[in-house]
């Protein structure tokens, strides 16, 4: 008897062997129906998907043999591997190779084998999908074409698991890394905004005046720390709402949003912020409109749009605060006298984290226009901006008039 040499790639064909993590495996109906079609279409009595392991061979699927495993020494599929088309041996009591092996002299006394070889898509030969009779016999062209076209078939199959179980994994650590981000955003939450929230609750009460009798000194150092919670707990706020975008789940809440409605309150509640800055706001509205939006949203991106402009805006001087149809959508837009946007951070104005150069980083987060434009875009609008360096800066969010609630 003669064994069968190993093949030159050995090393590698057995890593790639392992890398398919089927041996041992339970029986499998995919790979059974193909043996099964084996035996039937060709006419043999067993029929095997044979994966070669360094001291075995291993049958995925036996059609017709009780055995689950034989050693490799005595395989004719250790043969088979090494061949570049399907593997025949039609008596093998003929063939000096075979003709005293265990297999061939005893149970289950193979006299003919044919084996096509699974060949991997890199090339490697793991095993054979083979047919074996009792009696010697020969195959035709035919038949050897389907053994080779079902070993193909055979290896599509354990590629297709390769190919699930590294999309089950890429899912796992997808939830894996939502798992992370919500706990990121509960212990924000949790830990951070509502005390902060609550600290404010008192602040505002002391900052408001509610309480007589309180030293000058007190109340500067109460309004200080009033205004650093406000900051702190907005830029907790839009933490949370950049997470929950770069998770898609930015809830949006639809209704009728009333275009100057939007623009006038959301330029009252920052009054007191352009005070500060001794800015004034202009609200012009060209003309009335309704469209269906998220009014808080809406007045997030707004906000923002207008605290930036006032940010920029020269002390004394006016950001003025439109709302009118521009071709056939609602336009909003803000106006300040401000710098201008240097043209080398333009293109990255919308990006996460994006601030100017040599801007006091403390004053935000580089998330408002990030945020905004998420949640323009949730809209199917658009925003943009125009720039002179020096003139100031116009920003405008523009959104369909006509839109299905969604
Ligand atoms: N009206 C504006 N004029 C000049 N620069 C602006 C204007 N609006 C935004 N920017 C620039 O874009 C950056 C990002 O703005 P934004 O995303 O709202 O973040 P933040 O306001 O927290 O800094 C600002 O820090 C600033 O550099
Ligand atoms: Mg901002």
């Amino acid at each position: 008897m003669q064994s069968a040499r190993l093949p030159d790639n050995e090393p590698v064909r057995l890593e790639k062997l392992k890398r398919y993590r089927i041996l041992d495996t339970p029986p499998e109906d995919a790979f059974d129906r193909i043996t099964r079609i084996v035996a039937e279409t060709i006419g043999v009595p067993i029929a095997l998907v044979s994966l070669v392991d360094s001291e075995r061979q291993w049958f995925k699927s036996k059609h017709g043999l009780e055995a689950d495993q034989t050693p490799r020494d005595i395989a004719f599929c250790s043969h088979a591997i090494l061949d570049e088309s399907v593997f025949i041996v039609e008596d093998a009591l003929k063939d000096p190779r075979f003709s005293d092996n265990p297999l061939v002299a005893s149970d289950p006394s193979i006299r003919f084998y044919a084996g096509a070889p699974l060949k991997t898509p890199d090339g490697l030969n793991l095993g054979t999908l083979c047919a074996i009779d009792r009696k010697p016999r020969q195959l035709t062209d035919k038949q050897r074409q389907l053994l080779s076209d079902l070993s193909s078939i055979v290896v599509d199959e354990m590629e297709l698991r390769i190919a699930l179980r590294s999309a089950m994994n890429d899912v796992a650590e997808a939830v894996k890394q939502r798992a992370i981000k919500d706990e990121f955003v509960s212990i924000v939450t949790h830990e951070l905004r509502t005390p902060l929230t609550s600290i404010r609750g008192s602040l505002g009460l002391l900052d408001s005046g509610a309480i007589k009798d309180i030293p000058t000194e007190v109340n500067d150092i109460v309004a200080l720390a009033n205004r650093n919670v406000n900051t702190l707990l907005a830029l907790i706020n839009d933490l949370l709402d950049f997470q929950k975008f770069q998770s898609g789940q930015l809830d949006m809440d639809f209704g009728a949003v009333d275009a100057e409605t939007l623009a006038r309150d959301t330029c009252e509640n920052l009054k007191g912020f352009a005070q500060e800055k001794e800015a004034s706001i202009r609200v012009e509205v060209e003309s009335e409109a309704t469209v269906v939006g998220d009014a808080v949203r809406l007045a997030q991106v707004l906000t923002n749009l207008i605290s930036n402009a006032i940010k920029f805006t020269p002390t004394g001087e006016e950001v003025l605060v439109k709302t009118g149809l521009y071709e056939d959508k609602l336009r909003f837009s803000v106006t300040d006298k401000g710098p201008g946007i240097p043209e080398n951070f333009r293109g990255r104005i919308f990006e996460k984290f994006s601030q100017a150069r040599g801007e006091n980083k403390a004053k935000g987060t580089g998330l408002g226009l990030a945020i905004s434009k998420a949640i323009v875009k949730a809209h199917r609008g658009s925003i943009g901006f125009e720039t002179r360096i020096g003139e100031g800066t116009t920003f405008h969010m523009d959104l369909p008039l006509r839109q299905t609630v969604l």
